[in-house]
């Protein structure tokens, strides 16, 4: 028997995860309490579904804080206990190549949203935030503020395809343009990249060569509904352990990899 976790969602569209989370928390095969749900976008469809549920909702409506950022002089105001070099050490969307003054406004811009939509969830006890078709990347400036415990990540995301292939905005579409035999989905803790972080679950399906982009979104949301409660109510169950493991590689030299464990139920 789990006890039932209090889970928050981060949307940015139709919510067709947020819902299956949602069903599955109303119908008990999840054990959980969906405590909010908020958006970086005013029109994100998702936001009636949870006001539908009785769910409390905010928006921190990122667009209109970039377009503000880039119109206003050189100095942007950063959140106080913002950390610039902090950051872009830790960061991992930009290589070291990347132009430092892209990297500080986007570091910056985003942690000036990030502070707005920690200041919304401190209204709210969860244990679990669920990135649920959440289009924006979270700097380390958020996930360090959420993650408070270093070794028990508490951010989870689903993502359109099988990775490592195809991160992004558009993995279904990039999956049909690439003209893969396999798509799929995957559930992941995030970590400082673009949908990186340590792999919880993955569902693939057959590509034919009638498929097209709408098909293959299709065979994979129903995937993904069915992947997301699954993940999440692991978690629930206290058995997703994310471990460093160490191997050694042809010529003898040891390396780190670190996996999602799920440990078997306690009955
Ligand atoms: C889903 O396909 C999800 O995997 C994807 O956005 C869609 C959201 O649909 N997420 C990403 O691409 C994140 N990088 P939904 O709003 O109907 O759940």
């Amino acid at each position: 028997m789990s006890t039932k976790i209090r889970i928050g969602a981060l949307i940015s569209g139709s919510g067709t995860n947020l819902q299956a989370i949602i069903n599955g928390c109303e119908r008990g095969t999840l054990s959980g309490q969906m405590v909010f749900v908020g958006s970086d976008n005013p029109d994100a469809a998702g936001l009636e579904r949870a006001k539908r549920s009785g769910i409390p909702t905010f928006v921190v409506d990122y667009a209109s804080i970039i377009q503000k950022c880039s119109k206003s002089s050189q100095k942007l105001s950063a959140p106080p206990d913002f950390n610039l070099d902090e950051a872009i050490s830790k960061q991992d969307f930009f290589g070291s190549k990347a132009d430092a003054e892209k990297t500080k406004f986007f570091l910056t811009t985003r942690a000036i949203a990030e502070a707005q939509l920690l200041s919304r969830m401190k209204a709210f006890a969860y244990d679990l935030l669920v990135l649920a078709g959440f289009m924006r990347n979270l700097t380390p400036y958020f996930i360090d503020r959420v993650n408070t415990k270093r070794s028990e990540p508490r951010i989870m995301n689903i993502h359109p395809s099988l990775l490592p292939a195809f991160p992004g905005i558009d993995g279904y579409g990039e999956t049909f343009r690439y003209g893969c035999k396999v798509g799929g989905c995957t559930v992941h803790f995030i970590d400082y990249g673009e949908d990186t972080g340590p792999i919880i679950g993955q569902r693939a399906f057959q590509i034919s060569d009638t498929d097209t982009v709408d098909s293959i979104r299709e065979k994979g949301l129903k995937l993904e509904w069915q992947l997301y409660p699954e993940c999440i109510q692991l978690y629930a169950e206290g058995r997703l352990k994310t471990k460093k493991m160490t191997y050694t590689s042809g010529g003898g030299q040891k390396n780190e990899r670190t996996i999602v464990r799920i440990e078997p139920p306690t009955s």
